[in-house]
């Protein structure tokens, strides 16, 4: 029933977000791959170029038919369509658990509109999951020291056999656990500012972005009304 919500939003929010001649900005993860296999069919699709955030939603994008743009476009970009890891009751969002942060962030900061979709069970009171930091590899021990010496527990994201996950630009994610997170903006802002800190996947409230909720009866709604 979830994913029969999903595969509607991504209906519905395609057909009322997309119009022709649009730059379009592409999430990752698996809920975008739903919104992004649905701008398959659309008519205007050949008039659309689109900016993917990692390969995985590119792969989805070509095998949909659709046009890239140039990177230099990323100021146009009419529209973002994404999913994420947790909203928070003020609609802040913990993102980054496909490890696409960077890009996500650059593309959400630079939309007119962001579209996000996500399941019920991302939207939390306030956050509980760890927040994904991507790090350049050099800083990894001295932003791990900075986080513990804050009271956070970072831990080196790894892939099957214990080797690190690496992003597409070449950089670890620290998964860190923080003891509260009250204030998420300056929180933010402060994780920034870490030598060696390339993102971070906490993404504060912004007002031109729409939430959509997918729940497990098969409906949905826009929570931010
Ligand atoms: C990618 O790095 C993430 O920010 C995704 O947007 C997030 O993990 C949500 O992914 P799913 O739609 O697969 O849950």
């Amino acid at each position: 029933m979830l994913q029969d919500a999903i595969q509607k939003l991504a209906k519905d929010t395609v057909s009322k977000f997309v119009k022709p001649n649009q730059v379009v900005g592409l999430g990752s993860g698996s809920t975008a791959a739903y919104i992004v296999r649905e701008m398959a069919s659309l008519k205007a699709k050949d008039t659309l170029l689109c900016i993917p955030t990692s390969l995985q939603i590119k792969v989805e994008a070509e095998k949909s038919g659709l046009r890239f743009a140039d990177e230099s476009r990323i100021p146009d970009i009419d529209v973002v369509f994404d999913g994420a890891d947790q909203i928070d009751g003020r609609f802040n969002m913990i993102k980054g658990g496909g490890g696409a942060l960077l890009r996500e962030k650059i593309l959400i900061s630079s939309a007119k509109t962001v579209v996000i979709v996500a399941d019920e069970a991302k939207f939390v009171k306030s956050f509980s999951r760890s927040v994904p930091i991507e790090v350049h590899p050099m800083a990894r021990t001295s932003v791990a020291k900075r986080l513990e010496k804050i009271g956070a527990k970072p831990a080196m994201r790894t892939l099957d056999k214990g080797y690190p996950f690496i992003t597409e630009n070449g950089n670890i994610i620290l998964d860190t656990v923080f003891p509260s997170i009250s204030d998420p903006e300056r929180a933010e802002l402060e994780l920034k500012g870490i030598p060696g800190v390339m993102e971070v996947g906490m993404f504060t409230r912004k007002t031109n972005v729409y939430y959509y909720r997918a729940k497990s009866d098969g409906t949905f709604e826009l929570v931010n009304s």
